[in-house]
């Protein structure tokens, strides 16, 4: 479903994405890991394309997109959480929900949250699909709470509800887990493993290499902006390079 080719971008001259090649099958969820600063996020901004490559292709179901804007990649079924995604803290949940809805248009969000039909919510498009996909991450009974009022945990779960609302085919999930509680790590990866049930295409990355390997069929490892493993999770954890790069760590504590 969506193939890398050669895939590179510099910053300053540093790439921070380095002629990165991989495909991922239509229905997968691959995790993507690596240490700090491998070009994990930079990958993920490349495919949703609020980055462009410097060189190399990525196609979608055999079409290339790297040369399309972030909203049409939107409008083809893509859509991203960012790594540290924000809120719009005086709206309600369901207003941060909605505007996800408008990932797929060139205004964008910030024209949304100036458009959003407040007094005739009930009668909305917009509404109800918010009201959907809040109910496919379980927090239908918070849509009238204002948005930063939600746990960590839930504001996450509200961050996916978002992307889910421009009806992806092709998720890409940038460390949703990051500074979530045991048990609000376990909600998230139910939710994420739903998605994956439900057929959409997941990109994980996640430092929390348990969850990853829990959940991902297949996982492609980054040092450097380079692939530098990818494999089973247990093809992963047995290999060396891995286990020099980022698993040592981890292994020795
Ligand atoms: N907009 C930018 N301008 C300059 N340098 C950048 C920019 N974005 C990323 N970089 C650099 O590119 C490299 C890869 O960064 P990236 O954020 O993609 O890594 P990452 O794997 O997501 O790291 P982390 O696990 O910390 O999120 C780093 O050296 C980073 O400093
Ligand atoms: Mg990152």
């Amino acid at each position: 479903m969506l193939e890398l080719h050669d895939l590179s971008r510099s910053f300053g001259g540093v790439f921070a994405t380095d002629g990165v090649s991989m495909s991922v099958a239509d229905g997968e969820l691959r995790g993507v890991i690596g240490p700090n600063g491998a070009g994990k996020s930079t990958l993920f901004s490349l495919v949703s394309g609020h980055l462009r490559p410097q060189r190399g292709r990525i196609l979608l179901d055999g079409q290339r997109i790297d040369r399309l804007a972030p909203h049409q990649r939107a409008r083809l079924g893509i859509a991203i959480v960012f790594q540290g995604a924000r809120l719009f803290p005086e709206m309600t949940v369901w207003e941060n929900v909605a505007v996800g809805a408008h990932a797929r248009t060139r205004a964008g969000a910030a024209a949304a949250v100036l458009r959003l039909p407040r007094h005739r919510r009930e009668e909305s498009e917009i509404f109800r699909s918010a009201l959907t996909n809040l109910e496919r991450v379980g927090l239908a009974d918070w849509a009238d709470r204002a948005a930063d009022q939600l746990p960590l945990g839930q504001q996450r779960r509200m961050q996916v509800a978002r992307a889910l609302t421009a009806q992806p085919r092709l998720l890409l999930l940038d460390e949703p887990a990051s500074g979530l509680r045991a048990g609000e790590r376990r909600e998230l990866a139910a939710l994420i493993r739903s998605l994956h049930d439900e057929g959409i295409t997941v990109l994980l990355v996640e430092h929390d290499v348990a969850m990853v390997t829990s959940l991902a069929e297949r996982i492609t490892v980054l040092e450097l902006g380079r692939v530098i493993a990818e494999g089973t999770p247990d093809e992963i954890r047995r290999d060396p390079a891995v286990i020099a790069a980022y698993l040592g760590t981890e292994a020795a504590a």
